[in-house]
């Protein structure tokens, strides 16, 4: 199959990065998570030590900053400010963090014309939450993944990753309802489906079974074509 971009939306925790991984394996594609590039830039904002929703320091950071993105076999790492980024990015730091900033709309435009670079290199699967929106409102494959909180809850305690950690199934469910709720309700490209996109429950699903949904979905659509 030929270059073609591939967007996959939703919620923290609906298990969007790992099926992109997967689906981007599959077809030999890059695989690109969109929310490690905005996790970097906050944990930029941070060790300058400015206020995540301080939209004017914020800016001055962000001025500053270069990307060189790194295509590998089968996802693209990137350089920001000449460094790698690190488990740092995960850090319950960051997750509190990112909302505020990814809501800056000079940060969105930054990282949009960013990620709409890496198309130049061959096919992608991208993951995020406003990919098949407004980073690629044109691509012809669009999926949005969701699952209840609770199920997303839990794999995030599994992974012990940044959100809540520490406290527990309560304290990951509150504090991924919370960025949640931000990321729908915030004005530049909140959270939703995109139009066109094909919603799937990961709920009940193992993650290969969704692997499998989306490149069904893909190559009946192609067929199709
Ligand atoms: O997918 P993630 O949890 O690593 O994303 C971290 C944050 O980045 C998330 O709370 C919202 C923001 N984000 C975004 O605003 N737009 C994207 N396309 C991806 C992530």
């Amino acid at each position: 199959m030929r270059g073609l971009i591939i967007t996959i939306d939703g919620p923290s925790a609906s298990g969007k990065s790992t099926v992109a991984r997967g689906v981007a394996a599959a077809l030999g594609y890059r695989h690109v998570d969109s929310g490690a590039l905005y996790r970097a830039i906050t944990w930029q904002v941070l060790e300058a030590g400015v206020k995540p929703d301080d939209m004017v320091g914020v800016t001055r950071v962000l001025a500053a900053l270069t990307l060189e993105w790194l295509p590998g076999e089968h996802a693209f790492l990137f350089r920001l400010a000449g460094r790698e980024p690190g488990p740092e990015i995960r850090s319950p730091a960051v997750a509190a963090a990112v909302s505020a900033v990814a809501a800056i709309p000079a940060v969105r435009e930054w990282a949009n014309r960013a990620f709409r670079q890496t198309p130049e290199w061959g096919g992608v699967v991208m993951d995020g939450r406003d990919i098949g929106s407004v980073v690629f409102p044109e691509a012809r494959h669009k999926f949005y993944l969701d699952a209840d909180p609770s199920v997303r809850a839990k794999r995030r305690l599994g992974e012990q990753t940044g959100d809540g950690a520490g406290a527990g199934l309560d304290g990951v469910l509150e504090a991924l309802k919370r960025r949640d709720a931000f990321d729908r309700a915030r004005r530049e490209a909140p959270l939703a489906v995109p139009p066109g996109a094909r919603v799937i429950d990961t709920g009940a699903l193992t993650q290969a079974e969704v692997v499998r949904t989306v490149l069904d979905g893909v190559q009946t659509e192609e067929a199709r074509r």
